[in-house]
């Protein structure tokens, strides 16, 4: 027999050069208990409902002072984009027609005073935008990897509106509790009084550490999206991107979307913070979504494993790679059984 004796590093290396792609893990055929589907919803067209542009800048990771082991253990070396169009305005009127009739299931946390959850779970037609492989297939050229949907169903379509507070700001600086999304403006910025979405134009850890002994970040350091009108969005990196949406200074309609992304190549960093989700989701609907994006993600290791292990008698590189490819499985094992209150990351009051 034909054996090869693989250093762990040599192992590793050479694992992780094959293709890992996975395949994205299917919308669940039940809805949790309590969230039925709207009645009457337009019907998704994307044909109708679409206008992609491509964005005409991309600030990437290093611009915003990441360093190169930082950016390999990201899916793409992509922070944010700026404005681009992705809803037609037949596509605009349509979400937001659907968007105004989930606004009754709206609820708030600490740091987002007025949003709506489990919207891809509430209405058909969000589900399917969200879901939309044109979408993620445009998406994913933009950040030269293959992205699916997130597999967690309330990581998509996520709606953020107006507090009825507004001295509130409509969302803290944070980093998003996940790896990629976009921001999809459902009504037209351009008639807002404040409620801008800005970013920090540095690293989330240098950001935080300012934000740590001073009130507010340097203003030369805060960048404005200029969003052109309703249907336009930014693709983010949202775990890296320090960014806020803030307050109004003249009560308005303002609605946005958040729809999550994950990489098909599983070999990065968990993106994914489940921890923050205790404070946004209902136990019975996160726990299960947990194990399952974790179980997906362990499988497609498995997967990767079953294909690509070498023939080797060295015991520790089998185990290794066995282990590291359970490993989701068994973080996520512990996640459930813990049973402590944790908060969201956010900055300011
Ligand atoms: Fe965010």
């Amino acid at each position: 027999m034909y054996r090869r004796n693989l250093s762990e590093l040599q192992f590793k290396q050479s694992y992780r050069q094959e293709n890992v792609v996975a395949q994205p893990i299917s919308f669940p055929e039940s809805s949790p208990a309590g969230f039925t589907v709207l009645p009457n919803e337009p019907t998704y067209d994307p044909q109708r409902h679409l206008a992609l542009e491509k964005p005409t800048e991309i600030r990437r990771l290093a611009d915003l002072g990441y360093d190169n082991t930082v950016i390999a253990q990201c899916p793409t070396e992509v922070a944010i984009t700026s404005p681009f169009r992705l809803l037609s305005e037949e596509g605009v009127a349509a979400l937001h027609e659907v968007s105004l009739a989930l606004q009754n299931y709206r609820k708030s946390c600490d740091r987002i005073p007025n949003m709506v959850r489990g919207a891809a779970y509430r209405s058909a037609f969000v589900r399917s935008l969200c879901l939309c492989p044109i979408v993620s297939e445009f998406l994913s050229v933009i950040a030269g990897n293959s992205l699916a949907p997130h597999s967690m169903p309330s990581m998509l379509g996520h709606l953020n509106f107006a507090p009825e507070d507004i001295s509130k700001a409509v969302d803290k600086w944070h980093t998003d509790t996940i790896g990629l999304d976009y921001v999809l403006m459902v009504t037209d910025p351009s008639q807002l009084e404040g409620g801008k979405f800005q970013y920090f134009n540095g690293t989330k850890e240098e950001g935080a550490a300012i934000l740590k002994h001073e009130e507010e970040l340097p203003s030369e350091r805060i960048i404005t999206a200029e969003f052109p009108g309703a249907g336009y969005a930014v693709m983010q990196q949202g775990n890296m991107v320090l960014h806020r949406a803030t307050r109004l200074t003249r009560p308005s309609q303002r609605i946005t979307m958040v729809n999550g992304y994950v990489s098909l190549d599983v070999r990065f960093s968990e993106q994914t913070r489940f921890p923050d989700m205790k404070s946004l989701d209902s136990p019975d609907v996160l726990f299960p979504e947990w194990a399952r994006y974790k179980a997906w993600l362990s499988r497609s290791k498995l997967d990767a494993l079953i294909k690509e292990l070498p023939f080797t008698d060295d015991r520790a590189v089998i185990c290794a790679a066995l282990r590291e490819a359970i490993a989701d499985v068994e973080v996520a094992i512990a996640d459930i059984e813990d049973t402590s209150q944790s908060k969201m990351i956010y900055y300011g009051g």
